[in-house]
């Protein structure tokens, strides 16, 4: 399976609504909605409003990607404004199992996400209650930064346990994604793909959303 996620990060919040047509009108899977909180990562966006917001415009599952302190007392909150898939970073979470149980409880799909830094080792124990790992390719904050190929020795890690375990969480790329690397990333074992200047930063947003689609094809 290859999902594109949009990340709209990178989008014009002034006319959210219009700029979430445009990735619709080119094939986009998902809406990656990248929540920071100013801790644990050097910037802030939004919060369950923009999630909630979103759900009214748009039917397509949207992928909430949390990179804040304690990201347990909010899943109740994205996941009632309409988030399906909640993705929390194995580096914030203390009890990582009862967080996922939490997630699935409240209905929605759990993901873990690691940083570059974080090896995929650490997650062998919670690979079997998780629908989806987050591997971040760039250091997580900003929109727009350059893609960190060591990330694709991960997804093959991810992919070859994924085999051997006989799994079937998804896999998903986060950060530097584009027209350039986005082929050599799927061959690794990909399956979803946040893509965020790639997508709303250029001039024609249907257009790239829909080469992106292509090169997955
Ligand atoms: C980084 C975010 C990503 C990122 C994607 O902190 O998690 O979703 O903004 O944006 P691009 O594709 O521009 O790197
Ligand atoms: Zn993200």
């Amino acid at each position: 399976m290859k999902l594109l996620a949009p990340s709209i990060l990178s989008a014009d919040f002034s006319s959210l609504a219009q700029q979430i047509r445009y990735v619709e009108m080119g094939g986009a899977d998902w809406i990656h909605c990248d929540i920071m909180d100013g801790q644990f990562v050097p910037n802030i966006t939004f919060g369950p409003l923009v999630v909630k917001a979103l759900r009214k415009i748009t039917k397509l599952p949207i992928d909430v990607h949390l990179m804040i302190k304690n990201p347990d007392n909010f899943i109740q909150a994205f996941i009632d404004a309409g988030a399906d898939y909640i993705t929390v970073h194995q580096e914030e979470v203390i009890h990582l199992h009862r967080t996922i149980q939490k997630i699935k409880e409240f209905g929605a799909k759990a993901g873990v996400a690691i940083n570059p830094a974080t090896p995929v080792n650490v997650l062998s124990e919670i690979l079997f209650d998780l629908d989806m790992v987050l591997v971040m390719s760039v250091n997580p904050g900003f929109g727009g930064q350059k893609f960190l190929p060591s990330s694709i020795n991960k997804i093959k890690e991810l992919e070859s346990l994924r085999k051997s375990k006989n799994l079937n969480f998804l896999i998903e790329i986060d950060g530097g994604v584009g027209i350039s690397n986005i082929k050599e990333i799927s061959a690794a074992g990909c399956n979803a793909f946040v893509a965020g200047a790639s997508v709303f930063a250029t001039s024609n947003i249907t257009a790239s959303t829909v080469e992106l689609k292509n090169l997955l094809s």
